[in-house]
């Protein structure tokens, strides 16, 4: 029987409830037989960092990079626990992307059935995108400076050729094996950018278009970060694969869930070329912990990726039209806030429940 070896996070605020209901699914996919997920337990976050002083021990990072097949993490952070330069503690953002070097951030938008986009009209399937988020670069390359207030200071947007070359390959890659066929307009690579005004965008672009030529028969489209936050709004069916910069990857994904019922409904990975983690790509909501409100679908479907990436796609595939199956048979509904009824154990029940 083939193992994987499986690290989790469990989190802050909803983190555990959420991976909970995650493990609950991914035990349903494993009970079929064919493989299975031996789990261990890392302490990582905001709530380590108040216990330990670290948010993620040297020694922890190495075992997720050098021990594990992947890792199913929980949205970390918070508000009250702050790093001695004032920035929140227990962001493992820095920490996990750029320690074990998970530099694709993948972030998929799609509407998913029985969930209303706040866009109004858009069927099931109507927007069925994936923002590929440059994770390691960037106006991230600041991080870890403090967020002091002072009378002037400025940020740092790096982006480095071989940084743009190999996000831009994944896209690529992942626009190629997401099907479609030339000129359905499902079978491109947009890339997403500044290159009007800022140098390091102008290199993405550039360096975008050598990728390019690699894969003749992608599409390419190139839209300024303005004009696509409008498209993503007017047009979010015409999209199948998006590559941008880390902060635009922030902004603009976050945009793209709120059009597909929330974001609390949005898994992601952020996959190197040796480790990845998989997670919501919301926040710890430390508000609603322990209160049966919190959404695990993100969560859920951060844990389908996770199997995809273990080449269990058909295993992924199946937790999604679990999902799917469960919110179209109105056996879980998305109130407008993205919350889901019936909470986290309902909904992990749900799913589990199509895939026996
Ligand atoms: C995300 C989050 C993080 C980011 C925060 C928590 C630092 O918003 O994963 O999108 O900005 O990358
Ligand atoms: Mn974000």
């Amino acid at each position: 029987m083939q193992v994987h070896d499986i690290a989790v996070i469990r989190g802050d605020g909803i983190g555990p409830e959420l991976v909970d209901a995650a493990l609950t699914v991914l035990g349903a996919v494993t009970a079929k037989g064919g493989f299975e997920l031996n789990y261990s337990e890392v302490d990582a976050g905001a709530d380590t960092y108040r216990r330990t002083g670290v948010a993620c021990s040297p020694e922890d990072l190495e075992y997720l990079r050098t021990a594990v097949a992947a890792t199913l993490k929980g949205p970390v952070g918070l508000p009250d626990v702050r790093f001695p330069d004032g920035t929140e503690a227990g962001l493992l953002g820095g920490i996990l992307r750029i320690g074990l070097d998970a530099y694709a951030n993948v972030r998929p938008a799609l509407l998913l059935p029985g969930v209303t986009s706040a866009l109004g009209g858009v069927p099931a399937g109507g927007i069925d995108y994936v923002i590929v988020r440059e994770n390691t670069e960037g106006l991230y390359a600041s991080r870890g400076k403090g967020v002091g207030n002072r009378w002037a200071v400025s940020d740092t947007l790096m982006t480095t050729r071989e940084g743009t070359l190999r996000i831009c390959r994944r896209a690529f890659e992942l626009a190629a094996a997401r099907g479609g066929a030339p000129g359905d307009g499902k079978h491109r690579v947009t890339c997403v950018d500044k290159s009007n005004v800022l140098r390091s965008h102008a290199l993405f672009r550039e360096t975008f278009f050598e990728v390019a030529a690699d894969f003749p028969d992608i599409e390419t489209e190139v839209l300024y970060a303005d004009a696509a936050a409008q498209a993503l709004v007017l047009r979010p069916g015409d999209f199948d694969v998006l590559v941008m910069e880390n902060f635009l990857g922030d902004v603009l994904s976050d945009l793209g869930g709120a059009t597909v019922g929330g974001i609390s409904l949005c898994g992601s990975g952020n996959i190197g070329d040796v480790s990845a983690y998989f997670e919501p790509i919301h926040g710890s909501a430390p508000s609603i912990a322990g209160q049966g409100l919190a959404n695990p679908i993100g969560q859920i479907l951060a844990a389908a990726m996770m199997l995809d990436h273990l080449h269990h796609t058909a295993e992924g595939d199946l937790v999604r039209a679990a999902v799917a199956g469960a919110l179209e048979a109105g056996d879980i509904r998305i109130r407008p806030d993205g919350s889901a009824t019936g909470g986290p154990v309902a909904v992990a029940e749900a799913v589990a429940a199509r895939l026996t």
